[in-house]
């Protein structure tokens, strides 16, 4: 045995952790508002998810530890590269750096995807309701890119409210780029509808969307019959406040929530980082 084979033997290798993050590299970033941005970022070949799901995100701290948050993963599961969508906080201890990254950069991923936006959570239904606000839109832009989602339902119907129109460019571009998308293009063709309002700015539908569900203008612009629960299903993302919210609306039209041990009629999640 040589010397330096010893030493090895005799020095106990250090304590490796299977759940800490991995460091992977920024392949793009694109700015849409002074609020909104969206970063793409490389995916270990062991990165296993469901569409639909989050995962911890963050940068190393000054001391070495990292600072990680909940993101939803953008992209569907199927993209060889993961997609998150950020909102950026002045005074927020991790989207305050997150917001000046560039190509190349490192930011950590969490291992453990995990969440209740996945379509496994639902009972079968004909119509897929997704109400976003916000960043909430962040795991719709993941399962309408899946084509597991227009497999299941006849049609899916999203739903994405901002304070502003400038605050609509991602899931605008998304939804008009879906449609020349070699993989869920010709199958989301006609079913898949997107519905856009804005609080306070002028905007062809305006208004919130749980005024919007109340007033039942919703389903009159969409031109589709008030929620039952025997046909349509819903999914909730956004602030915690709208999630329960909407919640509340879905269990007045009569459907009940479900999770992953106990699929049912509609699911919620909340999609923030500080
Ligand atoms: P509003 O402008 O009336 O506050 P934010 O950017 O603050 O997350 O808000 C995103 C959108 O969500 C805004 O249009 C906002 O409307 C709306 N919103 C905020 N709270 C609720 C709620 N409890 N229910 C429904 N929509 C909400």
């Amino acid at each position: 045995m040589s010397a330096d084979a010893s030493a090895a033997a005799a020095t106990p290798a250090p304590k490796v952790n299977p759940n800490a993050p991995t460091e992977e590299t920024v392949l793009s970033v694109e700015h849409y508002t002074d609020r909104l941005f969206r970063f793409r970022i490389t995916r270990p070949q062991s990165f296993r998810f469901r569409t639909g799901e989050f995962v911890m995100i963050g940068l190393p701290k000054e001391d070495g530890k990292p600072l990680l948050r909940a993101y939803s993963i953008a992209s569907p599961a199927w993209d060889e590269e993961l997609e998150f969508y950020s909102i950026k906080v002045p005074d927020g201890p991790l989207t305050s750096r997150l917001q000046s990254i560039q190509p190349g950069d490192k930011v950590l991923l969490g291992k453990k995807p995990t969440g209740t936006l996945v379509l496994d959570a639902l009972t079968p239904g004909k119509r897929l309701y997704m109400f976003s606000t916000g960043t909430g839109f962040a795991p719709f832009a993941s399962l309408i890119r899946d084509p597991d989602t227009y497999e299941r339902y006849d049609e899916v119907i999203v739903t994405h409210t901002c304070r502003d129109n400038g605050e609509l460019a991602y899931s605008t571009n998304l939804v008009r780029d879906i449609a020349n998308d070699p993989l869920v293009g010709e199958m989301s063709n006609g079913k898949l509808k997107l519905f856009t309002s804005c609080t306070r700015t002028p905007h062809p539908t305006m208004g919130r969307i749980t005024t919007l569900i109340e007033t039942d203008k919703l389903f009159e612009a969409l031109g589709v019959p008030k929620l039952d629960p025997a046909t349509d299903r819903a999914m909730i993302c956004g602030s915690m406040e709208m999630i329960q919210d909407v919640k509340a609306l879905m269990i007045a039209n009569g459907l009940t929530e479900g999770s992953n041990s106990a699929p049912a009629e509609f699911v919620i999640e909340k999609a923030f980082a500080g």
